[in-house]
Order: C-alpha cells, then sequence, then structure tokens
C-alpha cells in the first residue's frame, strides 16, 4: 500500500495524533489475538452491561418504527429530558431549546469547538487532561495552552494557574471533573475560587465536562460551574452524556446545554456532518435520564471498592506513588523515583512511556503513560474491571517495580 501525498492530506490532521487511549487498548487486544496473556487497563469504560431497562426502551423505539431522521439538536423527548436533569441533578434552568444532543459527548466538545473557534484563538485546557481537549482544539486552528496541575494540589487548577494562564485572547476554559485521567473533583469552595477569577474575564467561555458527575464516592457532593457561580451561566456549556453513568458507551450519545445563540452555532454544524445522533440511542438515553436511577448507587459502590484496592495496592509497590481521588474510575500514579532504573529487560527506564512499554511487555499489564495526558512521570489505571482482574494485574504490578534495579 503506497502513502498518500502529503499535499494530499488535510494540513489540520499533521497538527493532531491518534487518541493514545485507543491505541492502548487496540494493542491490548492484539496482543491477546497473538495468545499473550495481557490484562487491558487502558480503556475508559463501564466494564457492567446496559441496564434492561435502557435496552427494552430501545427495543420497543425500533418496534415502533423510531428508525428515522431526527431533528438535528435530538428529538424533543430526549431535550426536554436533558433539561429536566440539569433542573433535578445540578439545579440549573434550561428550556429544552437550550439543549443539544450529539452521537457522543466527544462530538458535543468536537461540534462546540469548531463552532467558535478561529485562528488565534486561545483554549486553555489543564494537564492531565482528556486525550482529546488538545487535538479539537487544534483541528479548530486554535492554540491549546496547557496549564499543569500538580500531584500535591490534588491535580486541580489552582485559581493563581488560571489567572496566569488567561490572555485577551482566550476563548475557551476547558474543565472537566471528576477527571479523566486523575478522579480529581472540586468542592464547592475550590470551584468557586476558580468562577472568582473568570468572572473577571469576560471573553472566556467555560466547557465544563462533567461526564463522570455521578461516579463520586465517600459521600463526595458534585457540582458544577454554572450552578455554582449564576453570573458564568451566559458563557458556560455543560456538557455530560450517558456513556459512563449508564454503561451506554457504544450507543453514542452525549448531551449539553447552555446559551441558545451556541446552541444554534452548534446545530449549523452538526447539520452539515452526522445531522444527528441515532434515533435509537436517543430513545434508549431518554429512558436512561427519565427511568429508576437506582443502580447508580451500585455503580458507585462497586467502582469505590475497586479504587480503595487498587490505590492501597500500588501504594504497596515499589516506588510508586497514589493519591486517592474522589471520583470517575481512574487513578494517576507518580513513577518519578523509579525513573532511570533498570527492568528485567536490560532497558533504562527513562520515561513514563518506557515504564509502559517495559510494564506491558514483561507482565502483560496495558496502562497508558502520562506523556499522553499531558503531564508525566505518571501512568493511567482504569479500574472499571472486576476485582479479580485488578488484584492480579497489582499484583504484576508489584512483581515489575520490586525487579526494577
Ligand atoms: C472526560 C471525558 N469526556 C468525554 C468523553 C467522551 O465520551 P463519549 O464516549 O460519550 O464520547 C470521555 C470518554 O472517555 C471522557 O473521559
Amino acid at each position: 500500500m503506497s502513502a498518500l501525498p502529503k499535499a494530499f492530506l488535510a494540513e489540520s490532521l499533521g497538527r493532531i495524533q491518534p487518541s493514545p487511549t485507543i491505541a492502548v487498548s487496540q494493542k491490548a487486544r492484539d496482543l491477546k489475538a497473538a495468545g499473550r496473556d495481557v490484562i487491558g487497563l487502558g480503556a475508559g469504560e463501564p466494564d457492567f452491561d446496559t441496564p434492561d431497562n435502557i435496552k427494552e426502551a430501545a427495543i420497543a423505539a425500533i418496534r415502533r418504527g423510531e428508525t428515522k431522521y431526527t431533528a438535528v439538536e435530538g428529538i424533543p423527548e430526549l431535550r426536554k429530558a436533558v433539561a429536566a436533569k440539569f433542573k433535578r441533578e445540578n439545579g440549573l434552568d434550561y428550556t429544552p431549546a437550550q439543549t443539544f444532543v450529539a452521537p457522543g459527548g466527544k462530538m458535543i466538545v468536537y461540534t462546540a469547538l469548531l463552532a467558535t473557534l478561529n485562528p488565534g484563538d486561545e483554549v486553555i485546557v489543564p494537564a492531565p487532561y482528556w486525550v482529546s481537549y488538545p487535538d479539537i482544539a487544534l483541528l479548530g486552528g486554535a492554540k491549546p495552552v496547557i496549564v499543569d496541575m500538580k500531584l500535591e494540589d490534588g491535580f486541580r487548577l489552582t485559581p493563581q494557574a488560571l489567572e496566569r494562564a488567561i490572555t485577551p485572547k482566550t476563548k475557551w476554559l476547558i474543565f472537566n471533573q471528576p477527571s479523566n485521567p486523575t478522579g480529581a473533583c472540586y468542592t464547592r469552595e475550590q470551584l468557586k475560587a476558580l468562577t472568582d477569577v473568570l468572572l473577571r474575564h469576560p471573553q472566556v467561555w467555560i466547557l465544563t465536562d462533567d461526564m463522570y458527575e455521578h461516579l463520586v464516592y465517600g459521600g463526595f457532593k458534585f457540582h458544577t460551574v454554572a450552578q455554582v457561580e449564576p453570573r458564568l451561566y451566559e458563557r458556560t456549556l455543560t456538557m455530560n452524556g450517558v456513556s459512563k453513568a449508564y454503561a451506554m458507551t457504544g450507543w453514542r450519545i452525549g448531551y449539553c446545554a447552555g446559551p441558545e445563540p451556541l446552541i444554534k452555532a452548534m446545530a449549523k454544524l452538526q447539520s452539515q456532518s452526522v445531522s444527528s445522533a441515532s434515533s435509537v440511542s436517543q430513545w434508549a438515553s431518554v429512558e436512561a435520564l427519565n427511568g429508576p436511577q437506582d443502580f447508580i448507587p451500585k455503580f458507585q459502590k462497586i467502582f469505590e471498592e475497586r479504587r480503595d484496592l487498587v490505590v492501597s495496592m500500588l501504594n504497596q509497590a515499589h516506588g510508586i506513588e497514589c493519591p486517592k481521588p474522589e471520583g470517575a474510575f481512574y487513578v494517576y500514579p507518580s513513577v518519578r523515583k523509579l525513573i532511570g532504573k533498570k527492568a528485567p529487560s536490560g532497558k533504562t527506564i527513562a520515561s513514563d512511556e518506557d515504564f509502559a512499554a517495559e510494564l506491558l511487555d514483561g507482565e502483560g499489564v496495558a496502562v497508558v503513560h502520562g506523556a499522553a495526558f499531558g503531564l508525566s512521570p505518571f501512568f493511567r489505571i482504569s479500574y472499571a474491571t472486576s476485582t479479580e482482574i485488578l488484584e492480579e494485574a497489582c499484583k504484576r504490578i508489584q512483581r515489575f517495580c520490586g525487579n526494577l534495579r
């Protein structure tokens, strides 16, 4: 197969990388298919099945013939359910006309940014970040401004760092909590300190990615930006989705709410791209949002137990420091003390990428290196897998670290 001539490809494509988390999951699958004993801890999706009431709603929708094109912004029933969700769970008043549905949360970020960015615009992305934010900003011709968050600050953005990053060219702050990849969350007071900074800079819009809202532990109370500071309502896009909370990653539904002119601009772009999200998945999502929510605490309890297990076992691994996050299903341990050590293969571990590669090679455990999320030397583990598998994976990590010289 001959390569395409460079001039044939879009210049924008040269600015971005394929998603590294998808790449790690694929590599783990390939190794498994080749007969290797591999534990994949790279994938960011719940291992639970979609609840039955949601599946039944989709089947009923198919039987009713809800299989045609839908309105670009989403079916009215889902937009109403989204508005009701924001009122019920976040105390936010949005009309259905202020809501928008897309094929996945990723497509919400993509559509919002592509509908608003121009060359020269800056997008603040706190690091470590979800891998797609900087690349989507780059596709939009904007400059991602990466702001490092520190382990000592619990991987939280500080008001000082935010203030320093803002310029007259800043168009968006992309804000995500519970965080992928660290699991970090913000208390109301911590959020307020950030919104106080944002109030002073009226040119900055906030895209808050609340995808993991329901996955918080130990009684942590989730708050979102526009709820904490109503004066930011007019320049906040509150984004969420069914993928993580309802174990619906393959259904591809994300949603958001914000000022109507922005929603209209996003609809214009979506009308010339994917047209709409899938009709059947939208009906399933109506049931997810309006139906019983009693499995959420059950998911939470299981994830909390796994988090505690993983944090405890990783902190017993030689040279690893693993903070205990409040949410999502990730941990982001530091391998600072292991840099410079030699693996049994003879290779020196010079970076978190080397650490992940040697761990996969030596012990068959697939994790994602911190550089993929913009902050080294760390790695991310997704604990959305069974306790038995997690125990085995952590034992292998302990053995691997114990064998480094
Ligand atoms: C922080 C964050 N936002 C958005 C998404 C995208 O979700 P979806 O699968 O609905 O596109 C993910 C998925 O991994 C995520 O981790």
